[in-house]
C-alpha cells in the first residue's frame, strides 16, 4: 500500500528571502492560487512579524486560499505569535509554525540562551498559540547539527503542550541522506511522542542534497516535506517541490509514497515563480529547465524517435509540457482567445482579460506566431492602465558604436505629456535616466533582467525591473517585441506600483 506524504510549500516564506525573489501582495496571491491548484497541502503564506507588507500577504492569502493549508511563520515570541494569528485567523485552515533553534553554536551565539531555557521557551510558546490557533507546528531550527537527546525532550514537550506537527530542518543543508536516516531513527528512538504526530523535514540544499535528504527522510518516517517552487529559498534553496514530486512518482515502485500533488501543474507554476521573480531557472535544472526534455545527441534523437522510452523516464505532459502550442494568433477574436485563456488555466477577471486581450492583440500585429509562453508572458506583465500615475506616449533612442547613446522618453501624467532627454553609454541606461527626469520622486534600480519569451528573432521581449523606494522594494514587468520597450515598460511598471 502507498503511504501519503503531505507537500508543504514554503516559496512565499523561504523561497522569497532567496535574492532578487521578493514578491509584492498581488504577486503572492496569484502564486498562492497556482500553489493550490497543484495540490500542494499547506501553503507557507509568510513571516508576518517581519514587515507590514508580509502581514498583508498572509492576510490576504488565509482569506482566499480554501483548499490548502495556509500557515505562518512565527519565532518562538509572543509577539510573532500575536502577529501571526492576527494575519492567518481568516484562513479556513490556519496553521501557526513556531520555530527556535536548538544547536549549541545556535543557542549560545545567537540566542544567547541556555539549552534549558530553549525548552521553556518552546513549551511556553507553543501552548500560546495552541490557546489561539488549531493547528500548531514547531520547528526545531538548525536540527541536524544538534543533539538528538535535546531534540527528543523538547520534541516530546511541545507535542504534550499541543504541537501536532513536528518539524527537524536540515537549516545550512549540512547533513546527508544516510546520516540524516539514521539521526531520524535515533530521535524517534530516543522519543516517546514524536510517532504520534505528523514528522516534517525541511532540508536546505548547500551541498545539493536537499531532495536526496528529503527523500531519504521519508524512509525514515517524515511525512511531510517542506519544499519550495523552483528550489529557490535561503542561500543555495530548498528541496525542489518539482523533484520531489515526480521522484515520487516516476519511482513509486521504490519509494512506495503518493500526494496530492497535480503533477500537471508543475511546469506553469514554474513558470509563473519565473515571470513574477524574472529570476530564471537553470537550463539543465531537472524536470523544468528547458533542457530537461531536450535531445542533441544523434544518438539519443533516433532512440525517441523509434521509443520515447529509450531516453524519457517521464513524459513532458506528466507535468504539463503542451506540445501543441501554436493556437491563437492576429486574426482571433475575443471569444478564442478566451477559450485559450482558460485552457491554459488562467482565471481572470473581466477586466483583466480585456487587458490582456488587448496586449495580445498588440503582440499579434508585430509577431507571427503567438505561442502559450507570449500569453504567460502578457498575463503576467499586465499592461499599464489609465489609473497608472505614468503611461509611456512615446520614446526616441539614437544609439551607435561610434557616438554617445540618447534618449526622449515622453511620458504623460494625469493628462499632461512630460518630455525626459538623457545620454548614457546604452539604450536602456539612457531610456531609464530619462525616465528619471520625469518623475517626481528618486527611485534606486536595484535589478534588471531582459529575456526572449520564446525562440526567434521576432520573438517577445519579457524584461523585469526591480526599484527601491524609501526602504520598500517594487517589481516591474514589461513585453514588447523592441527590448528597449520592454525595458522601459517594465520600469514604468514598477515605478506605478509604488502609487
Ligand atoms: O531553514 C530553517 O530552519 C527554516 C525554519 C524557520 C523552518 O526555514
Ligand atoms: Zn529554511
Amino acid at each position: 500500500m502507498l503511504k501519503e506524504v503531505k507537500f508543504f510549500d514554503t516559496t512565499l516564506r523561504d523561497g522569497e528571502q532567496s535574492p532578487g525573489c521578493s514578491m509584492n501582495v498581488r504577486e503572492k496571491l496569484l502564486l498562492a492560487k497556482q500553489l493550490e491548484k497543484l495540490g500542494v497541502d499547506v501553503i507557507e503564506a509568510g513571516f508576518a512579524a517581519s514587515s507590514d507588507g508580509d502581514f498583508k500577504s498572509v492576510q490576504t492569502i488565509a482569506n482566499e486560499i480554501k483548499n490548502s493549508r495556509v500557515a505562518v511563520l512565527a519565532r518562538a515570541v509572543k509577539s510573532d505569535i500575536d502577529k501571526a494569528w492576527e494575519a492567518v485567523k481568516g484562513a479556513k485552515n490556519p496553521r501557526i509554525h513556531i520555530f527556535i533553534a536548538t544547536s549549541e553554536i545556535h543557542m549560545k551565539y545567537k540566542l544567547k540562551m541556555e539549552p534549558d531555557e530553549v525548552l521553556n521557551r518552546a513549551v511556553e510558546m507553543v501552548k500560546y498559540a495552541c490557546s489561539l490557533c488549531p493547528e500548531v507546528e514547531f520547528s526545531a531550527e538548525d536540527a541536524t547539527r544538534s543533539k538528538s537527546e535535546f531534540l527528543a525532550e523538547i520534541f516530546d514537550r511541545v507535542i504534550e503542550a499541543g504541537a501536532r506537527i513536528v518539524n527537524i530542518p536540515d537549516t545550512v543543508g549540512y547533513t546527508t541522506p544516510n546520516e540524516f536516516y539514521d539521526f531520524i531513527v535515533d530521535i524517534r528512538g530516543k522519543s516517546k511522542l514524536l510517532d504520534q504526530v505528523e514528522i516534517s523535514v525541511h532540508c536546505h540544499n548547500d551541498l545539493g542534497l536537499g531532495v536526496a535528504n528529503t527523500l531519504a527522510a521519508a524512509r525514515a518516517g517524515a511525512t511531510q516535506f517542506e519544499c519550495t517552487i523552483n528550489g529557490i529559498g535561503e542561500r543555495a534553496g530548498n528541496a525542489a517541490l518539482e523533484e520531489l514530486a515526480m521522484a515520487i512518482e516516476v519511482r513509486q515502485d521504490h519509494y512506495g509514497l503518493k500526494s496530492n500533488i497535480n503533477t500537471r501543474e508543475i511546469m506553469k507554476t514554474s513558470n509563473l515563480l519565473t515571470s513574477i521573480t524574472g529570476v530564471q531557472v537553470q537550463p539543465n535544472k531537472a524536470i523544468v529547465g528547458a533542457n530537461a526534455f531536450a535531445h542533441e545527441s544523434g544518438i539519443h534523437q533516433h532512440g525517441v524517435l523509434s521509443n520515447r522510452e529509450t531516453y524519457e523516464i517521464m513524459k513532458p505532459e506528466s507535468i504539463g509540457i503542451s506540445t501543441e502550442n501554436m493556437v491563437v494568433g492576429k486574426h482571433s477574436g475575443r471569444h478564442a482567445f478566451k477559450d485559450k485563456v482558460i485552457s491554459m488555466g488562467y482565471e481572470l477577471q473581466e477586466e483583466e482579460l480585456e487587458k490582456a486581450f488587448i496586449g495580445f492583440k498588440k503582440l499579434a500585429d508585430r509577431k507571427k506566431q503567438i505561442y502559450d509562453k507570449d500569453i504567460d508572458a502578457i498575463i503576467t506583465s499586465r499592461e499599464s492602465s489609465l489609473e497608472d500615475k505614468y503611461r509611456l506616449v512615446r520614446f526616441v533612442i539614437n544609439s551607435g558604436n561610434t557616438i554617445t547613446t540618447t534618449a526622449s522618453v515622453v511620458l504623460n501624467s494625469q493628462g499632461k505629456d512630460i518630455e525626459g532627454i538623457s545620454s548614457a553609454e546604452g539604450p536602456v541606461d539612457a531610456a531609464f535616466s530619462a525616465i528619471d527626469k520625469c518623475l517626481d520622486i528618486d527611485v534606486e534600480l536595484e535589478d534588471y533582467s531582459i529575456q526572449s519569451v520564446t525562440e526567434g528573432t521576432d520573438a517577445l521581449g519579457y524584461s523585469v525591473v526591480k526599484l527601491k523606494y524609501e526602504e520598500e522594494h517594487y517589481t516591474g514587468r514589461g513585453t514588447s517585441i523592441n527590448v528597449v520597450e520592454a525595458s522601459i515598460r517594465a520600469y514604468l511598471n514598477a515605478v506605478n506600483s509604488i502609487y
